[in-house]
C-alpha cells in the first residue's frame, strides 16, 4: 500500500490532497505520511522476529521531534552522532539505555554529556577516542560501555562520499589491528568491551557487503572470545537502500535472513542503525514552480526550492523522482529543474523528462523523507521550510516555516561596530 497516490490526477498523502496543503500553508514544505512511517518501521523491525536486537532509528537522517517520538513510541531506540542528537533524543523521550552512540570526533563536552546520561553503549572510532573516554568516565565516576568500530574494508558499491567501511575511509579501526585495541581496552579501568560495531556505507542495494562484513566481524568476535572477551553487543551499523530510481534493492526481510544466517545462532544482541530505508521514502518535498526559461542550450524550470533545501542533487548527484502533485498536461518536456540559489550546481534535477508544468503548479520531490530536512540550511538567508505529517484525513505543522527574525537570533552586533 503506497500512501503517495494519484486519485482524479491530484497527488494525495493517505487521504489528503497535497495541494490543499500547499494552498494552507505555502511552499516549500516537506510531508511525512505517518502510515508509512509506521510501516517501514515496523516492517524492518519484525524481519528480526525471534533474534535478540534493538533497532535504532539514526537520528542523522531525520531529527524532527515528531518522527523521533513516533519512532520511540513503536519501540525504537536511536543512533546519534552528536550531543545535539543526544538532546533531541532524550526530549524525544527516549530511555538512555537505547542510545547508542557513533562518530569519529565525539567532544570531550559531548562524552561527559553522554556519560552522565549513561547511554546504552559508545561506539569507538580510535585508541586517542577509548582514552579519552576512559580517563572522562573516571572523572565522572561512570563506567562505559563501549564497542569498537571495526573496518572490514568491503566495498559497499555505493556513491564514494557515503561508503565508510574501505581502508581509506576515515573511520573505525582496521580489524587486524581489532584485538589489539579490545585488549588495550580491557585493561582500562572505566570502560567495557562489550560490543563490536560496524558500518560500512549507506545506500547499499545488495546484501553481499552486510554478509562479507559480518564473515569478517564473525571472525574478531571468535578470536576475542579466545582471549577472554565476550562480546554482548553486535551493531551492524545502517546502510540498507531504497528506491529512488530503477535500483532495487532488498526488502528487510532478505537483509534480516542473510545476518540471521550469517550468526548462526550466536549468543549476542543485535544492534541495528537503520535511517534512509525507515524514513526515505515516507517523505516528500513539496515546491512551486515559480518561473520557465528557455536558455540558449537548455530548457528551464525554477522552483522556491533549492539546494539548500535539498542537498542530495548538488552533493551526490542523486536522483529524486520530480512528479506533478497535480497533473495539468498531458505532454512532457526535458528540463533541468533548478532552485533560486546563485549557483550552477544548485539544482533538483538536469535534462530530466517531466511534465509540462507551468508558473503556479506545484511539484513533488519525492522520496526525501532522508537526508532531506536534515541537511537543510539557511544558505543565502533562506527560510528552512516547514515539516508537516499527514496521519489519514488530519495533517499537522511539526515544525513550522522560519521567519525572517529566526535568521539573526543569536546575532549580535559588537559594540565597537554600533555608531560606525
Ligand atoms: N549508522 C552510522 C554510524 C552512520 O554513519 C549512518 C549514516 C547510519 C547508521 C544510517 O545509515 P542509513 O541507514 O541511513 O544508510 N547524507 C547521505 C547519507 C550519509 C549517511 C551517513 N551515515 C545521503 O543523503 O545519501
Amino acid at each position: 500500500m503506497h500512501h503517495f497516490t494519484y486519485k482524479n490526477d491530484n497527488l494525495y498523502c493517505e487521504d489528503v490532497a497535497v495541494r490543499s496543503i500547499a494552498d494552507a500553508l505555502g511552499t516549500p514544505f516537506y510531508l511525512y505520511s505517518h502510515a508509512t512511517l509506521c510501516r517501514h518501521y515496523n516492517s524492518f523491525n519484525d524481519a528480526f522476529e525471534g533474534i535478540d536486537r534493538l533497532v535504532c532509528f539514526s537520528a542523522k537522517a531525520n531529527t524532527n521531534l515528531s518522527i523521533l517520538s513516533l519512532f520511540r513510541q513503536l519501540g525504537s531506540g536511536l543512533d546519534i552522532v552528536s550531543g545535539g542528537e543526544l538532546f533531541k533524543g532524550l526530549k524525544a523521550g527516549y530511555p538512555p539505555d537505547k542510545i547508542v552512540y557513533s562518530g569519529v570526533g565525539k567532544r570531550i563536552d559531548e562524552i561527559d554529556y553522554a556519560l552522565s546520561e549513561e547511554i546504552l553503549i559508545f561506539n569507538v572510532e580510535s585508541m586517542e577516542e577509548l582514552d579519552v573516554i576512559n580517563a572522562r568516565a573516571g572523572e565522572l565516576k561512570k563506567t562505559a560501555d563501549i564497542a569498537i568500530r571495526v573496518n572490514p574494508d568491503v566495498d559497499p558499491g555505493t556513491h564514494p562520499y557515503i561508503s565508510t567501511g574501505l581502508s581509506k575511509n576515515k573511520f573505525g579501526i582496521d580489524t587486524a589491528g581489532a584485538v589489539e585495541v579490545y585488549k588495550a581496552a580491557a585493561g582500562l579501568k572505566n570502560v567495557n568491551p562489550v560490543g563490536l560495531d560496524c558500518h560500512i556505507g549507506s545506500q547499499i542495494t545488495e546484501v553481499a557487503p552486510f554478509k562479507d562484513a559480518l564473515v569478517s566481524l564473525c571472525g574478531l568476535i571468535d578470536a576475542l572470545e579466545e582471549t577472554g572477551i565476550h562480546i554482548k553487543y553486535l551493531d551492524m551499523g545502517g546502510g540498507l537502500g531504497i528506491t529512488y530510481g530503477e535500483e532495487t534493492p532488498p526488502e528487510p526481510d532478505e537483509y534480516a535472513r542473510a545476518i540471521a544466517a550469517s550468526l548462526n545462532g550466536r549468543d549476542l544482541k543485535l544492534i541495528l542503525e537503520p535511517g534512509r530505508v525507515i524514513v526515505g521514502n515516507a517523505g516528500i518535498l513539496v515546491t512551486k514552480v515559480l518561473y520557465r526559461k528557455q536558455g540558449k542550450k537548455k530548457e528551464f524550470i525554477i522552483t522556491d526550492a533549492g539546494m539548500n533545501d535539498l542537498m542530495r542533487p548538488s552533493l551526490y548527484n542523486a536522483y529524486h523522482a520530480i512528479i506533478p502533485v497535480v497533473k495539468n498536461s498531458k505532454d512532457t518536456i526535458v528540463a533541468d529543474v533548478v532552485g533560486p540559489i546563485c549557483e550552477s550546481g544548485d539544482f533538483l534535477a538536469q535534462e530530466r523528462p517531466i511534465h509540462n508544468v507551468q508558473s503556479g503548479d506545484l511539484l513533488a520531490v519525492m522520496s526525501t523523507g532522508a537526508y532531506g530536512f536534515a541537511m537543510s540550511s539557511n544558505y543565502c538567508s533562506r527560510l528552512r521550510v516547514a515539516e508537516v505529517m499527514v496521519r489519514g484525513t488530519e495533517h499537522s505543522v511539526i515544525r513550522s516555516r522560519e521567519t525572517y527574525p529566526d535568521l539573526i537570533e543569536g546575532e549580535n552586533i559588537p559594540s565597537f561596530l554600533i555608531g560606525c
